[in-house]
């Protein structure tokens, strides 16, 4: 099942791909483009004019030129519109695809093996830089792993508690009730280890991104050579997604990056990116999978209620819909 869905992915994948280099050609000549469509359209101007001359000479009306001009205009405006595409997608990032998410749909929950996977992509790769402060070790309990799993994983990580009684700080073994630790114990700190560039908290990132999920999906595996004639300064990337198509992030997943514990399925580029995206997705909506069951408990409900005020409505109202009234005037 998983298979299944990474290959539709991977498809998804190579049709974006396919897309942005497209984008990203044009985003490199969009004076040149200007240029070409403007002497297109000056061109075609003269073009008219003489044609206009030659039968205004012979005396006929023309109606070829109006249409020329309007031709010109027409080609002048989509060069135009094509060229605001271009540099939108250069300001705000290139739109990332809609990818087919298991739980996307109106009736589906999460991918709970996907979760778990994330996870393990999360502490094995991200989180040498991102912290994700929203989510407690405890809140991976009955989601991702089992509660030895967890309290087992929260105590390898050295935790700073106290004051005891003597007043001070001392280290502890990590519990449930601990958050995922942080990379860096401050902004400066993860500013000063990453040129300046500050790796956000990801807990929120899916909703604090326009379309989240599949923007986290897009730009983790939409690292590519710069297109001719894009330099991008030293200590950035080129990304296509990222607004700017330069990021401070180098590309962070490669096939087998992550040692998934499910050996059954292939730690691909794609997966990963997948599996990341899914677990920040649920970091960023935990209620999710609720949320839904009980919007599907509360439709049912109110059917019935529907049904019940309907027929107690009918009912109500049957001896005055199916009265006679008789108007015995003359007696
Ligand atoms: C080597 C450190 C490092 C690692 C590891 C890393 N990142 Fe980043 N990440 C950064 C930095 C730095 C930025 C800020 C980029 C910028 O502002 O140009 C960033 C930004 C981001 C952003 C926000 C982009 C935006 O729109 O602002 C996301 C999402 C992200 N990283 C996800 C991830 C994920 C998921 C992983 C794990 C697969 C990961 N990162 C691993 C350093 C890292």
């Amino acid at each position: 099942m998983f298979r299944s869905s990474s290959g539709a992915f991977s498809r998804a994948l190579k049709q974006a791909s396919g897309r942005s280099q497209g984008v990203a050609e044009q985003q490199v000549l969009p004076s040149a483009a200007v240029t070409t469509q403007a002497s297109q359209a000056k061109g075609s101007d003269a073009a008219a004019a003489t044609t206009a001359q030659q039968q205004q000479q012979s005396g006929r009306r023309s109606w070829k030129k109006p249409a020329l001009i309007g031709l010109g205009a027409a080609a002048a405006t989509a060069g135009i519109t094509s060229l605001a595409i271009a540099e939108e997608e250069a300001d705000h990032g290139l739109h990332a695809p809609e990818f087919p998410w298991s739980h996307s749909g109106f009736f589906s929950a999460y991918d709970h093996a996907s979760i778990r996977r994330g996870h393990q992509v999360y502490s094995q790769v991200c989180a040498a830089c991102h912290s994700v402060e929203q989510i407690h070790y405890r809140n991976l309990v009955g989601v991702a792993y089992t509660e030895e799993e967890v309290k087992e994983m929260a105590a390898e990580t050295e935790v700073t508690d106290g004051p005891n009684e003597e007043g001070e700080q001392f280290e502890r073994p990590g519990r449930l009730s601990d958050p995922l630790p942080r990379p860096y114990p401050n902004e400066e700190a993860a500013r000063y280890a990453n040129g300046g560039a500050y790796p956000p908290d990801l807990s929120l990132i899916t909703k604090a991104r326009h379309n989240g999920q599949n923007y986290v999906f897009s730009l983790l595996t939409g690292y590519r050579e710069p297109p001719a004639g894009v330099t991008v300064r030293e200590g950035l990337y080129y990304n296509p997604y990222f607004p700017g198509g330069a990021i401070a992030m180098p590309k962070m997943l490669a096939d087998g990056g992550t040692e998934y514990d499910d050996e059954e399925i292939p730690a691909t580029e794609s997966q990963q990116a997948k599996d990341i995206s899914t677990f920040l997705a649920w970091a960023a909506e935990p209620e999710h999978d609720e949320r839904k069951l009980s919007g599907v408990k509360w439709l049912f409900i109110l059917s019935l209620v529907w049904a019940t005020a309907i027929y107690y409505k009918r009912w109500k109202w049957s001896p005055i819909k199916s009265r006679r009234i008789i108007v015995d005037a003359v007696n």
